[in-house]
């Protein structure tokens, strides 16, 4: 999968898959399950990491997962996002930042949020031949600017300035656009307005492709649901099932049984028994 594909997806219509991963097995499950973007996203921070918001990742530890990831997906367009303070000084940390994620994450693309204010990064970026992915709407690097995780773009006035947002990142040369947490007609305009493919998450259905947080998904991360996620399973459910099975196997030495050991051959042991008695 490359910009080039997924640009060409759009032209024909097909919806763009893209999730995220922080890890190799599930890059592995994502790739084999013909996922076209695989975002190492900073949510890394909140659903791997523990953090309360994205605000505290950083580039090192977004590497770490990137090269795990990488290891783990062949097919699926790698993109590697941004942290926070990675790229808002200056368009040169940004571009070094976002070198670092090729040359050592093994990522294709970086993602960035912000709209008018990170074109300076974009052209930067791009211009060393760097693939840039934007975000718009609700960017959580900026929730206290934004007075916490709260939907965009719902009046008039902020959704216009959103739409040119978005025709600006697309002048700048960025392949696609996150949209999160936007009306689903506001996200749709925008769709029809831009050549480069949009992807939703809490945009409805009117985006080029859909992209959600895997722990999310999954039903991994349990301290909150945003209203637009659907839990396909229950893995912190299971995941608990499966520990108090194992605590209550190894309390009850109902584990490990016959099949989980290691033999030893009769005449080692006698020999052995011999030595030591
Ligand atoms: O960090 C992330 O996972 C993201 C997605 C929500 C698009 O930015």
């Amino acid at each position: 999968m490359t910009t080039l594909s997924l640009r060409q997806k759009k032209e024909r219509g097909e919806p763009i898959v893209m999730l995220t991963a922080y890890d190799y097995p599930t890059a592995l499950a994502e790739d084999q399950a013909g996922v076209d973007v695989i975002l190492v996203g900073d949510s890394l921070g909140m659903v791997v990491l523990g953090y309360e918001n994205t605000l505290p990742v950083t580039m090192e530890e977004m590497l770490h997962h990137a090269r795990a990831v990488s290891r783990g997906a062949k097919s699926a367009l790698l993109v590697g996002d941004l942290p926070f303070m990675s790229y808002q000084v200056s368009a040169e940390e940004a571009l070094r930042n976002a070198g670092r994620f090729l040359q050592q994450g093994g990522m294709d693309a970086v993602k960035l949020e912000g709209g008018r204010e990170r074109l300076d990064a974009v052209h930067t970026i791009i211009g060393a031949g760097i693939p840039v992915m934007g975000h718009l709407g609700l960017t959580p690097q900026s929730i206290h600017q934004l007075g916490g995780f709260r939907p965009q773009g719902r009046t008039a006035s902020t959704a216009k300035r959103l739409l040119e947002d978005a025709l600006l990142l697309e002048e700048a040369g960025c392949f696609s656009l996150v949209l999160e947490s936007v009306p689903a007609r506001l996200a749709e305009l925008v769709s029809k307005k831009l050549a480069i493919p949009t992807i939703g998450i809490g945009a409805g259905v009117g985006c080029d492709g859909q992209v959600l947080v895997t722990h999310d998904l999954l039903g991994l991360f349990d301290r909150f649901t945003p209203k637009f996620v659907k839990k396909y399973a229950d893995f912190h459910g299971e995941m608990q099932r499966a520990f108090t099975e194992f605590k209550s196997d190894v309390e009850s030495k109902t584990f490990p049984a016959a099949e989980h050991s290691v033999e030893m051959a009769e005449a080692e042991w006698q020999e052995l028994l011999k030595e030591v008695e």
